[in-house]
């Protein structure tokens, strides 16, 4: 089934000059760009998009990186790119994350793992509602 999702290059990889690196990642895949935009957002927006997570004790330190600097934001579209996404991106920690992945090759980090990645239907829509609102249903 054809879905679209929400995908945040972090600002670490913008910093690190991987955008290029993780977006021939997804494109290599297969995945279709429906938007993209370099946006550098403030707390209320990361508290918005983050809002499961607010409340979390590894929540101020997360809203101050995703605050940092410019990031990426996207809309990628196929086959179950939802789950594809999130099978791209790898798990949480980088220093866990299976190699083959983007964060098990290019992160050390729990908090810097250079990618989001919605994690379902209702996610991807909550989100793209957020990020690109003249693309909600
Ligand atoms: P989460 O939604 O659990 O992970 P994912 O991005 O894989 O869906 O957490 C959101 C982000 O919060 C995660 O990408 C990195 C950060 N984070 C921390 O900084 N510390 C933590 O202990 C956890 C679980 C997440
Ligand atoms: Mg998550």
């Amino acid at each position: 089934m054809t879905q679209r999702t929400l995908v945040l290059l972090k600002p670490d990889t913008v910093r690190r000059g991987l955008v290029g690196e993780v977006l021939s990642r997804f494109e290599a895949k297969g995945l279709s760009i429906v938007a993209m935009e370099l946006r550098h957002i403030d707390a209320a927006k990361a508290d918005e998009h983050y809002a499961e997570h607010v409340e979390r004790d590894f929540y101020p330190p997360l809203r101050d990186f995703v605050t940092s600097g410019p990031l990426v934001a996207m809309v990628l579209e196929g086959d179950e790119a939802i789950e594809v996404v999130r099978a791209l991106n790898g798990a949480t920690d980088g220093r866990k994350a299976a190699p083959g992945t983007i964060r098990g090759d290019l992160s050390l980090s729990n908090r810097e793992n250079l990618v989001h990645g919605s994690d379902s239907p209702d996610s991807a829509a909550r989100e793209i509602a957020i990020w690109f609102p003249q693309l909600a249903l």
